[in-house]
Parts: C-alpha cells; structure tokens; sequence
C-alpha cells in the first residue's frame, strides 16, 4: 500500500483530517511533518501530538520549517485560536515528554521517498508548502519519484479568504507553492472552489456531541466551537468548512471529485494580489501534472465523514 506523509499546521479542520485520515483503514499514514501555518511550527508540532494522544496512536511528527522561504510568517490565530485548537489544549495537553523525529520534515519527506521506491509516496498537504518546496530544492530529482501530491490550497473561480485573491495556505508562502506547482510531481488541488462545498454545522456538531460515541467526540466538539463562533460573528453561519478533511476525502475516493488539468502559477511578488493562484480552466492543459479540484459530491464525502470520524450513519446528522 503506498506510504502516506501528512503534512500539516493544526489547526482546527487539520486536526479533523488527521482524525478522518487516521480512522480510514485504507489509508496507510505513515508519519506527520509539521510546518508554520495556522500557528507557529512549534505550536503545529505540539497539536499533532495532542491529535495522536487523542486518537491513542503513536506516529513519527518531523518538525519543519519555522518561516516561509521568503515572507514573515503570518498566522491565523484569530481563527483557529491561540494554541490553534481553538483554545482548548488547557483541557487536553499532555505533550511534556512527547518526542519528535530527528530529522527535519524536509529530510523525512527525501528520506521516505529514498527508502519506498517500490511501495510509492504520497503526500497530503494541509497547510503552506515550505516542507514539501525546502524538499524539492534539495533534492529535486528524488523528489520527482514522489507518485502523488494532494493538497489544500488556491482560489481559482471564488474569493480568498485572506485577501479578494489569496486562500491562506499559498498567500503565507507563494514560494513554496510555485515551486511545488512547477516542479513536475504529479499534484492535485482542493481550492477554496471545491472545500467550500462542504461544511458542518453547529447543528450537526450538537448532533454528534449526543449520538457520537467515539473516544475523541468531546476534543473533536470543543475545538470547533472558537472557529465557528469567529463565523458567525462574520458571516451570521455557525458552520465550519471541512478544507483540510476534504483533501483526505479525494485521496480516498477520487471518483466523488471533477477534476481540470491545467497550468497553475502564483503570484509571489504583488503586495496587492500575493498568493493568488492563477490557471485558465476554461482550457484544460493536458499534458500539465497539476489538476484542480472545482466540483464534489458534497453528501457522499459528508457521509463517509461522520461515518468515519464520529461513527454516525445518514439521518443521525
Ligand atoms: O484556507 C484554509 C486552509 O488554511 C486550511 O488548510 C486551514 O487549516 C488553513 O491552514
Ligand atoms: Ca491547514
């Protein structure tokens, strides 16, 4: 079975993921590589600890890098909470003593990738590409023998969410992203298009907190509640986007997503459009090594969802 990397800022939909990843039994993670998003990489590297604990395994977490290749980090504290779990770690730390791998993230991406050359890598990228990037830079041939990228990232055809055109992931490192989306591996995005058609409510959550019976309902629940009510201040909506979750979603069931092949750059310099994804989908690029995820079947990955991270069937969400 090919070995899964997740690389990841935990953060609140993150944490989900990892959770949703590492429930699947036809997923096979091998280890987390952290990196600087949501929270600073000492923060992400402390939550994915706590997400392991939570789910009672026990997985290599390689620390990666603290700053974007080019730009000061920029966090997203005011969304997903100061510890990045939507202030909750006080309930649920534990990670003194908690151990990291010795390598950096970017050597334990080259390292797996040195030692599977007949299982195959894939990575799932949940936050700024500086890892993946820092890997591909120092060791680009090795690099290309990755078999499959999947990451969240971009806006092509909606809004950003940090600027009008700039999803966070790659407005914190348009670097990295360029670097990745030029670098020939085969890569699939989930932009803001696709991860912004499937949601959960706080409706939906109340519903799990009763029904669910699964050890991690409660740390599941509670980190949710900072970021939802974040958008209901914004938007009216106590919802949550499930971004991180869905990237898991497609490397599980490709066949629920419409996918366009095409040339995808990024806008690294503009002060006024940085990050902005850039591809013309009105002409699939065929013999392009990225494609965009822009439709979902929204109820069948919802489905497998709360099947798979809470333990609910349809009609009990
Ligand atoms: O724009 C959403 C993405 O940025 C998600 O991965 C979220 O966790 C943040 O990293
Ligand atoms: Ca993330």
């Amino acid at each position: 079975m090919m070995k899964t990397i997740i690389d990841t800022d935990p953060g609140i939909d993150d944490a989900l993921a990892i959770i949703y990843a590492l429930s699947h039994e036809d997923l096979s993670v091998h280890s987390i590589t952290t990196v600087a998003g949501n929270v600073d990489v000492e923060r992400s590297s402390q939550n994915s600890q706590i997400i392991l604990h939570q789910l009672g395994l026990t997985l290599p977490v390689s620390v990666g890098q603290s700053q974007p290749i080019c730009y000061e980090l920029q966090t997203a504290r005011h969304f997903h909470g100061q510890d990045g779990l939507g202030n909750t770690t006080s309930e649920f730390d534990f990670t003194a003593g908690a151990e990291y791998g010795i390598s950096s993230a970017a050597e334990s991406i080259l390292g797996l990738v040195h030692d599977s050359s007949d299982s195959g890598v894939r990575l799932i990228c949940l936050g700024p590409l500086t890892n993946v990037a820092q890997a591909i830079l120092e060791n680009p041939k090795l690099m290309k023998r990755i078999d499959q990228i999947v990451l969240m990232g971009g806006a092509f055809e909606c809004y950003g969410n940090v600027t009008p055109t700039a999803e966070f992931n790659i407005y914190v490192d348009p670097h990295a992203a360029e670097i990745v989306f030029s670098s020939g591996i085969p890569t699939t995005i989930l932009p803001l298009d696709v991860t912004q058609q499937v949601e959960i409510s706080a409706n939906q959550l109340e519903k799990v907190a009763t029904k669910s019976s699964v050890p991690w309902k409660q740390f599941a629940c509670s980190i949710t509640h900072h970021s939802m009510n974040v958008h209901q201040l914004k938007t009216g909506n106590r919802r949550l986007y499930l971004h991180d979750p869905l990237v898991v979603g497609y490397v599980l069931y490709p066949d629920l997503f419409k996918t366009i092949k095409a040339d995808v750059r990024v806008e690294t310099g503009s002060s006024l459009t940085r990050g902005m994804t850039v591809a013309d989908l009105r002409q699939p690029s065929d013999n392009s090594n990225v494609q965009v995820c822009v439709k979902v079947k929204s109820q069948s990955f919802l489905n497998d969802f709360f099947s798979t991270v809470f333990g609910l069937a349809q009609g009990d969400f």
